[in-house]
């Protein structure tokens, strides 16, 4: 195609000789329609596909769910005939035993009823199909026909064959199910399909369930020997302690923590509690490794030994306060997504849809399973749910230290206890939970074993079990009032709302002193001062203004002082920020997650499915993209004399700041949970790189887009395939810019520079160079090249044409003078 062609005919119109760009104009009119079909199919039918994808699934999610629970209820029936059988048959062999005779032995007839009525519906029940078939036949082999008389010696066999061979009767012996979930499923079959994952993982919840309402009559110690049961308790177990562990400002030198000494152990659920700006996120941050812009003093020992925390990274389980969570994803998408990245590698994908399940049914979340989470803009699910799928996020991948920050703020008191309850499940696990929270209702600061109560300016005021926190306030005069509750009270105290009783003599400045002093600590020069002051009768005048002689010289530092000291802190956190998170530290949590190509597929997917949910900005922007193309082409004109330069340089601008400002939208608006993830060990090159992937079909389209209008109506002299890579090339370098400035600026500026670059540097490219420097800058221009391209594509063209042009004047010269 193109303008070079003096005679062009492709049969689509009529070749008028008068009309040489009526071809052109008529693929131009096909191009557009292409492109525009193409954009309403994504704008109405992206979301569709997902829908129609997710409702299929669930589908086959309800049918095993429903076959799994009348599984379940058939166990249940087994169980208690099973029961009132061997209870039967050992009646029966005490009786045989004394007459000797079979004959003689009467039925009870209640017992028989049950028997006869449960062998035959376990039987219909059994066939019920599970991917655990194999059971079922050898039970209906082994369990006696319907109707037919049951006989004790069968009977006895039957109950041996049980006993002799569990495995054979899986399906009912709820006491497996740790053993198969953990990755030990039975050989032979494995569930591949969906139906049958699901299968899979409903029929291994139900014998949970069931194991649980066994465990609800166990007695306390019954509970104590099930969490230390090495069956059940199988994640590495972390301890943490915390000796002096001291936290300053850097640059500032403000104390966030002091003096901070105790142990969160495996298995038990600590609350860290304090009034606010106590430093509670400053404390489960420093245990977490992610004190960033602090110094720290002191010891955290890990299992007794001096490592980084952040080698135990992969087992860690970090919820923040704020939920960091994807929008735009469904919860069980968001769950799922986070399970596959850090699950052991060499689950299996039922086991991991297994754990994937236990989380939404723990969290009571089944009912949004399919919702979209939401963002600010547009709404989904509710503020508490998402509260509990970002606390999901992580114990998808069963961490072994799991630390929660405000996990029940804004949720309601059944949630808060629906919460907790998943979190003791957890607990009995072995998972060593450290949470911080305000307000806990009486019943649920019930379900805590440890405090950790903190005053303001990071101190410690008492840490051990929450049930001797009373008694521990009551030794020094603090009593609880009737009918308030104690964290309550506490809190209260703390924040000097309420003074403890006149009788106690008890300041609550002195509280952490008193407990440093309670426990044998060493007390701190400048604490030991103040508590010497406050005992002092007059001691209203020194510590009440509160100023901690450590601070004391700052208050008289010049504006230019605190200016240079809020550049050096500004500094250090940027320093540590960075320190954080590119430095890498040896892994030392035995966990081996899927490696960068799995992850690439696990994001490839991810990404994808975000871009087929957003394809309405997608096509919003192809659309703009059609009308720059449409407003450029008529405003600029091909001429001979610069070969198109004035159309190629607005294209150059449009095409460079559209291209520009939405791949910008790629990496900066999902940067805090790229963080997240990235603190958490997924790769960053399989998100980066899936991102790009998915990105360059845009690459590829967006060319087209623009030039469907641009070059149909400018119709300059090179074709359609040159301006094409002129412009995928451009394109392909805007992105890459546009990716280094989301990666490297904040949001704003990022769009800041965006707009500014593509201008700025067209300018520059398209100045006269006179100077060595100006030109050598110019050369740095990505504008130049792209503008050199399309001339001298257009030029080559021209150049054709004159030579076209002059020989046939040549010839036709030559055929005149014949004739
Ligand atoms: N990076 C920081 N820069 C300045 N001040 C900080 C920083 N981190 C924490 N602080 C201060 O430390 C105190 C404790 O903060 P935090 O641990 O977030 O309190 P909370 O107990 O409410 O979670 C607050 O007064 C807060 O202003
Ligand atoms: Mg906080």
């Amino acid at each position: 195609m193109g303008s070079t062609s003096e005679k062009r005919c492709f049969k689509l119109t009529s070749c008028n000789s008068n009309a040489s760009n009526q071809d052109l104009h008529a693929y131009g009119i096909m191009l557009i329609a292409a492109t525009t079909t193409l954009l309403l199919i994504i704008y109405n039918c992206s979301d569709q596909v997902l829908n129609t994808r997710e409702r299929r699934l669930a589908k086959t999610r309800e049918a095993a769910a429903r076959s799994a629970r009348d599984t379940a209820k058939a166990r249940q029936r087994w169980k208690t005939a099973k029961d009132a059988a061997k209870k039967h048959a050992s009646g029966l062999q005490t009786h045989f035993s004394q007459t000797f005779s079979f004959k003689k032995s009467a039925k009870h007839p209640e017992e028989l009823k049950i028997l006869d009525q449960t062998s035959c519906e376990t039987d219909e029940d059994l066939y019920a199909p599970t991917h655990i078939s194999s059971s079922s036949e050898s039970l209906s082999s082994s369990a006696p026909s319907r109707g037919k008389p049951m006989e004790p010696g069968n009977l006895m066999r039957m109950m041996h064959e049980i006993e002799d061979d569990p495995g054979n009767y899986e399906g009912f012996d709820v006491n497996t199910h740790d053993r198969k979930s953990k990755g030990h499923k039975p050989k032979g079959k494995q569930p591949n399909t969906h139906s049958q994952i699901f299968k899979y993982a409903y029929a291994q919840l139900e014998k949970e369930k069931a194991l649980q309402e066994e465990n609800k009559n166990l007695t306390f110690s019954g509970v104590i020997s099930m969490a230390t049961n090495p069956e059940i308790r199988k994640r590495p177990l972390i301890e943490v302690s915390f000796k002096d562990l001291t936290l300053t400002l850097k640059g500032k030198g403000k104390h966030l923590l002091r003096c901070v000494t105790g142990k969160i152990k495996p298995g038990r659920i600590t609350a860290v509690m304090g009034p606010s700006g106590a430093g509670k996120t400053t404390f489960i941050s420093a245990l977490a490794g992610k004190a960033i812009g602090c110094k720290m003093t002191g010891l955290i020992l890990i299992n007794g030994k001096n490592e980084s925390i952040r080698s135990y990274r992969k087992i860690i389980g970090y919820v923040p306060q704020d939920d960091i969570v994807h929008g735009n994803l469904t919860v069980e998408e968001n769950l799922r997504f986070n399970a596959k990245c850090r699950l052991p590698a060499h689950l299996s994908k039922p086991d991991t849809v297994l754990v994937v399940e236990r989380v939404i049914e723990s969290l009571g979340l089944q009912m949004v399973r399919n919702s979209l989470v939401g963002t600010v803009e547009k709404r989904g699910i509710s503020g508490g749910q998402r509260k509990r799928v970002n606390v999901g996020l992580e114990m998808v991948m069963e961490p072994s230290l799991l630390i929660l920050d405000e996990p029940t703020s804004g949720l309601d008191s059944a949630s808060s206890q629906l919460l907790l309850r998943a979190l003791r499940h957890e607990a009995l696990e072995g998972v060593n939970i450290c949470m911080v929270l305000h307000q806990p209702s009486y019943a649920l600061f019930q379900m805590f074993d440890d405090l950790v109560l903190l005053a303001k300016g990071g101190l410690t005021v008492y840490h051990g079990s929450a049930k001797k926190a009373e008694e521990y306030f009551a030794g020094l005069g603090i009593h609880v009032p009737e009918r308030v509750n104690p964290p309550d009270h506490f809190i209260d105290i703390l924040e000097g709302i309420v003074t403890p009783s006149a009788t106690s003599g008890v300041n609550h400045k002195e509280l952490p002193v008193r407990w440093m002093l309670h426990n044998g600590y060493p007390v701190p020069p400048d604490l030991q001062q103040s508590f010497a002051q406050l005992a002092m009768p007059s001691a209203g005048a020194g510590p009440a203004n509160g100023t901690n002689p450590v601070h004391a010289g700052m208050e008289e530092k010049s504006f230019a002082g605190e200016l240079w000291q809020d550049v050096r802190s500004n500094v250090e956190l940027q320093r540590d920020s960075i320190h954080h998170n590119f430095l890498k530290f040896k892994d030392l949590s035995c966990r081996r997650t899927p490696g960068v190509l799995w992850q690439y597929r696990y994001f490839l997917g991810r990404v994808g499915k975000q871009r087929m949910r957003e394809a309405k900005i997608q096509a919003t922007d192809y659309l703009i993209l059609l009308l720059a193309g449409a407003c450029l082409g008529t405003l600029a004109k091909t001429s001979d004399e610069n070969f198109g330069a004035v159309g190629y340089t607005y294209t150059i601008i449009a095409v460079s700041l559209l291209c520009k400002i939405a791949a910008l939208r790629s990496f900066s608006l999902d940067k805090l949970q790229y963080w997240r993830e990235s603190a958490s060990g997924m790769s960053s090159l399989a998100y980066f790189l899936a991102k790009d992937t998915i990105d360059h079909f845009n690459t590829v389209i967006k060319p087209v887009v623009y030039l469907s209008m641009f070059f149909f109506f400018t119709n300059p002299r090179s074709s359609f395939a040159e301006n094409y890579i002129v412009l995928l090339c451009l394109v392909y370098c805007v992105t890459g810019i546009a990716y280094a400035l989301a990666i490297f600026f904040q949001p704003g500026p990022a769009q800041l520079w965006s707009v500014l670059l593509p201008v700025v540097l067209t300018l520059v490219a398209t100045q006269k160079q006179d100077g060595e420097v100006l030109k050598k800058i110019s050369n740095l221009c990505y504008p130049k090249w792209a503008l050199e391209a399309f001339v001298i594509a257009n030029a080559e063209r021209q150049r054709e044409a004159s030579r076209l042009k002059n020989f046939i004047k040549k010839i036709s010269h030559r055929v005149d003078i014949k004739t």
